[in-house]
């Protein structure tokens, strides 16, 4: 059965996400959703037109979840054609001033979570299969006072980037999106929210519009999805820039 699978289902993006991979990819014929608050997943299991759903109610911080998903898998053996490693989290505060779970919860869900849903995933995926990691400008260049988020979201890019190209004779695409502020409980979650004048002047990214252009994009095989003319800009910026001079202006 043609199965996508969605972490981080629950708010956001990640429902978002499932509502737009109804109408793009109308093949699939089930929804696995994984997220903590399953009355949520359940909720959203009730808007996807009647397909089959899972909802998967993990904590993505605890490895013990690979273990339940991993048995899930061998289970029900399910052709995965679309794989979102959305699930993430990003505390505000230097490290060394913040506690060290805040630190250490971004690790965990934005970098060996995703790492491990991906390696379960992969063998379940057929030719013309799509990978979707939801990455972040923040990836562009390191973020003072958000530096454990900025990296968790590099490693990001960089796995992808790396693991298309392991995918690529497999028919399998993967595709990181990167984008900018959101007004999702993310800013809530991660203390973010009256504390950060960056915050406050960038422009913010519609998620439902987000979710849908990263999609089309994977859709397209697509390697990289930046919204917004702005961040399309910065992330040229920050290219051709030493990264040395950029840290001094990215401070969030
Ligand atoms: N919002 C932004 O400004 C922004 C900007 C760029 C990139 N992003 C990225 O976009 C992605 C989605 O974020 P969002 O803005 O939609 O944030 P959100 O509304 O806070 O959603 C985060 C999702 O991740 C789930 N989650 C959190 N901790 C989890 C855990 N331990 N185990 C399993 N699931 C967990 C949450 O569900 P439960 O709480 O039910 O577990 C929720 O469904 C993240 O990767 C984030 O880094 C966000």
């Amino acid at each position: 059965m043609k199965t996508a699978i969605i972490t981080g289902a629950s708010a956001g993006m990640g429902r978002e996400f499932a509502l737009h991979a109804l109408r793009i990819f109308p093949e699939i014929e089930c929804f696995w959703l994984i997220a903590r608050r399953e009355g949520r997943l359940k909720e959203l299991a009730g808007d996807l037109g009647g397909k089959k759903v899972v909802c998967m109610s993990l904590d993505l911080c605890d490895e013990q979840s690979f273990d339940v998903l991993e048995e899930k898998l061998r289970d029900d053996k399910p052709e995965i054609a679309l794989l979102i490693n959305n699930a993430g989290c990003g505390y505000l505060g230097n490290v060394g001033e913040t506690p060290v779970d805040w630190q250490t919860r971004m690790t965990k869900l934005n970098v060996t979570a995703l790492t491990a849903v991906t390696s379960l995933c992969v063998p379940y995926m057929a030719r013309g299969g799509h990978i979707v990691n939801v990455s972040s400008i923040a990836s562009f260049c390191p973020n003072p006072r958000m530096t454990v988020y900025s990296s968790t979201k590099s490693y990001v890019s960089a796995f992808t980037r790396g693991i298309r190209e392991e995918l690529r004779a497999k028919g399998v695409t993967a595709t990181a999106v990167c984008p900018g502020p959101m007004d999702t409980e993310f800013i809530e979650v991660g203390k973010i929210k009256g504390h950060s004048k960056t915050f406050d002047i960038l422009p913010y990214c519609d998620p439902s519009s987000v979710a849908e252009g990263t999609l089309l994009s994977a859709k397209e095989g697509r390697a990289f999805y930046t919204p917004k003319a702005f961040y399309k800009l910065y992330k040229f910026v920050a290219k051709v820039t030493p990264q040395a001079l950029m840290v001094k202006f990215t401070k969030t």
